[in-house]
This record gives C-alpha cells, structure tokens and sequence, in this order.
C-alpha cells in the first residue's frame, strides 16, 4: 500500500552496530590465540559467546573493548575506535574475575549505585528512579538481603553478582557479561534471564553473554557464536540444531558439543 516513501517510512529502521569487529588476530605469545575473527553485536540483539575453556572467549571481549589491541584487524564500538570510548555509561562490562579497585568500606547498595552515576557528574543526587532501578537489579542478581552489607565482606561470587548488578542498574546500551551465572540455580538464572530480557525490551540494550549455561535464555537470544581460535558459527539456535545441538530442550547438548571441538 502506499507510495514508495510511505513505504519506507513504514519499515523499521536498521538497528544501529553496536560493536563491529572484523579479521580479528591476536596473541599473548608468538602464537595467535585468535584467527580472524568477526562479530557483530546490534541496538536491542541478545546473543551468546560459546566455546571450550581456553578458546579465546576472554580474550576477544578484551579486544572488542580496546584492553587489548589486535595484532590485525579493526574493531568498532559506538562506531569508534574502542579506546576512544567517552560515553562510559554507554557500556556495562563484567569481567570474569572482577577485583575490587578501592579498599574503601563501600556497601553492595553503594556500589550498585554508582552505575546511575554517569562518570563527571558525581555530585548528582539519586531520585526515586534511581532507588528504583538499584533495587531492580539488586534483586534480579538475589541480593537484596545483603544490600547494606560492605562489598569486602562477600565472597568472589557474590561481588561478581553486585558488580552485574551495578551495570544492569546503568541501562547501558551495550552489556558485556563474561561467565556471570556459573553454578547458580535455576530460579537465579530465571530472574536473571528476565532481567536481560528486560535490559533488551525497554532500554534497547545490546546483549554479548559468555555463558555454558544457556538454557534459561534458549528462547529468547538472536544468535549463538561458537569460538575455537576462529569462529565456528554464528547463527541462531535453531541453526544449530542441524549441527546436532539444541538449546533448552536439551540443555546439556550445548556442553557435550564444545567438548567434542576440543
Ligand atoms: N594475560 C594472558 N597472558 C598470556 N596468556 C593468556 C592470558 N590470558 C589468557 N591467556 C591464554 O589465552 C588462551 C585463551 O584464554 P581466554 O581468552 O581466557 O579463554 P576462554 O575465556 O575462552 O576460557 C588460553 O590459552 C589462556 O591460557
Ligand atoms: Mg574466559
């Protein structure tokens, strides 16, 4: 219906690139770790990083956030180099061992807080949007009950739950997350699950997740990339099922497979 400019007008906007890598090589050594690599991640797009341990999986997030710069190849984030990265709230990245940076006695709410604080604008007062978006993501990663428990005081695991939970709090257009649900149960992994489908649905936000626990998500990502040096596949789940492997109904299937890639 309509002439060619309602037409256009009626079709949906491409969604914008977030982080564009293309012909990734790297190494730590003389050896390259990477070979080639592309990934794409979009505005409101939710998809997996998989691999065998060791495959490169760390190490490519690093490059696609400018921690590292690759031997060849180009990376894009924002559509800038990643290293020119201003807009920090722009991006919510947990690595898979974060360290805490200060000695200062801070609590999980504290710290969960400072993701609504964009960076250079400190002196701004949190608002009940603010306290609401706090207790949202405290709760999707289940630590509420130690909200005003100093961060020192918890064990590996749960900080790395409060530093999630400080970049859900930002809405950032881009999430980063590296191992965040390993070992947790499965009503954790549904809360969080909702939470990034939340993140996606009403802020736009662009989802890259390492994760080998992928059942409680199955449904709901656009694409499954399969790293081992190079990438293997990069495609949704139900492309993956001609390969043998399906997601959620059998939720062991994804494991068994990336071992047999070893
Ligand atoms: N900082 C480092 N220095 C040297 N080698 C490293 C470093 N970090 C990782 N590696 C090596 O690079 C390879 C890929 O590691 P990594 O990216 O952590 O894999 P994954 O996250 O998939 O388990 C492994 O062989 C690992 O030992
Ligand atoms: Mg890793």
């Amino acid at each position: 219906m309509g002439s060619a400019v309602s037409d256009a007008r009626s079709s949906p906007a491409p969604a914008r690139l977030l982080v564009e890598a293309h012909g990734l090589t790297f190494g730590y050594g003389r050896e390259p770790i990477l070979r080639d690599v592309d990934l794409r991640v979009h505005q409101g797009e939710f998809v997996a990083l998989v691999g065998p341990n060791g495959s490169g999986k760390s190490t490519l997030l690093r490059l696609l956030l400018g921690r590292l710069r690759p031997w060849s190849g180009t990376v894009e984030l924002f559509g800038r180099p990643p290293w020119a990265l201003r807009e920090r709230g722009a991006l919510g990245y947990v690595p898979q061992r974060p360290t805490l940076t200060s000695e200062v006695p801070a609590t999980v709410e504290e710290i969960v807080a400072t993701g609504r604080i964009p960076v250079g604008r400190w002196w701004r007062r949190l608002g009940p949007a603010d306290r609401e978006a706090v207790r949202h993501a405290l709760e999707s990663v289940d630590l509420l009950e130690l909200a005003r428990r100093p961060i020192n005081e918890l064990s590996g695991g749960q900080q790395q739950r409060v530093f999630i939970a400080r970049a859900l709090a930002g809405e950032p257009q881009l999430l980063v997350l590296d191992e965040p649900v390993a070992g947790v149960d499965a009503a954790s992994q549904q809360r969080f699950r909702d939470a990034l489908v939340h993140a996606i649905a009403h802020h736009g936000t662009g989802v890259l997740l390492v994760s080998h626990e992928l059942s409680a998500v199955a449904h709901d990502l656009d694409r499954i990339v399969v790293l081992k040096g190079t990438v293997q596949f990069d495609g949704p789940a139900a492309r993956l099922a001609s390969a043998g492997v399906s997601l959620g109904v059998h939720a062991e299937d994804l494991p068994q497979w990336l071992e047999g890639l070893r």
